[in-house]
């Protein structure tokens, strides 16, 4: 009985211990095959990028607004990473961000000379190549809400208004400085909508602003449409709305007044078309197109 009992802790412990030395980061989505090399087992290039992550997560590195440059070796076994916390971050959530996340991504990219990771609050991603300073929007992923409640009031003015504070949004996050292109706000039409959006600080202006204008083009319109919550995450950028405020409490939220594009009347070009009353049928096709 007594020894029944004890290997029944043991293994309960050994269980426990299992399941919290596997904790996956929330939110957490990756990819390993950017590139299709892989190290082997005690290389040097396996060495300097345990060094590196250990170093990424060693708090003697300077917080800088939560982003991370880091290299390590010579080449062809250095290895180039960037970190980033999500703009709202203090130090020490992102400090435990960067750990659980660097973990989940070793457990699931063992061998990768190339990875990246998301997750809630970071990103990390390593590369043999020169990373640094070089905008990319792929490999891309996004998350979008999914349930009963994911569909706006109204998904044409939700949209208006979302694209109304993205625009705002994208600008304030571009002329940030080299330590910090973070952006976050809210707007109100039908309801309310929060949003932020951030570029890894490294990139110029133009180059934040072209990655942002990637994220929130086609990728928002073909994954987010019709969805009161949705992440679009790329390497060099990333963006995020809900309508619900999940940034932090500290974060510097930008209110911003919606005011739809009102049509210019002076043009002389024919007026736009009304808008269909509520509870009308959808604008049909134009029965002359294509025929
Ligand atoms: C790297 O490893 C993966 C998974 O083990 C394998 O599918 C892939 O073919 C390998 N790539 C190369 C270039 O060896
Ligand atoms: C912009 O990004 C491109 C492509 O990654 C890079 O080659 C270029 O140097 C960047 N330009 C600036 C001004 O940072
Ligand atoms: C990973 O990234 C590569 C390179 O961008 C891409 O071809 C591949 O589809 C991505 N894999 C997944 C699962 O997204
Ligand atoms: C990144 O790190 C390299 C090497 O330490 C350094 O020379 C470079 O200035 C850093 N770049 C940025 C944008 O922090
Ligand atoms: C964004 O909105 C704020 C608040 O209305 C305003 O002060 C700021 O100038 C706007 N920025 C841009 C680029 O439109």
């Amino acid at each position: 009985m007594g020894f029944s009992r004890l290997f029944l802790l043991l293994l309960s412990s050994a269980f426990h211990i299992n399941l919290s030395s596997s904790e996956v980061a929330p939110n957490f989505r990756k990819n390993c095959s950017i590139s299709d090399g892989n190290f082997t087992a005690n290389s040097p290039y396996e060495a300097n990028l345990n060094r590196l992550f250990s170093q990424l997560k060693s708090s003697d590195q300077d917080f800088n607004y939560g982003f991370y440059n880091i290299s390590v070796g010579q080449s062809p076994d250095q290895v180039n990473a960037i970190a980033l916390c999500r703009g709202d971050q203090k130090e020490n959530d992102c400090r435990s961000c960067l750990d659980v996340t660097i973990s989940s991504l070793q457990e699931v990219c063992p061998r990768n000379k190339e990875a990246i990771a998301w997750s809630k609050f970071c990103t990390v991603r390593y590369s043999t190549r020169k990373i640094i300073g070089v905008m990319e929007v792929d490999p891309f992923d996004q998350i979008h809400r999914w349930d009963s409640q994911s569909v706006p009031r109204d998904v044409n003015d939700f949209d208006r208004a979302l694209s109304f504070l993205l625009k705002n949004l994208s600008v304030g996050a571009a002329t940030g400085d080299s330590l910090f292109k973070f952006a976050a706000g809210s707007t109100v039409s039908s309801q309310r909508i929060y949003a932020m959006m951030q570029c890894t600080p490294d990139l110029s202006h133009e180059n934040c602003s072209a990655c942002l204008a990637t994220a929130s083009g086609d990728r928002m319109r073909n994954f987010c449409y019709g969805n009161t919550g949705c992440r679009i995450l790329q390497p060099s950028c990333f963006l995020r709305y809900a309508t619900d405020s999940f940034l932090d409490n500290s974060a510097k939220i930008t209110i911003v007044p919606f005011s739809p594009p009102s049509p210019t009347p002076t043009e002389g070009g024919p007026p736009p078309s009304p808008t269909p009353t509520e509870g009308g049928s959808p604008p049909s096709p134009t029965p002359t197109e294509g025929s």
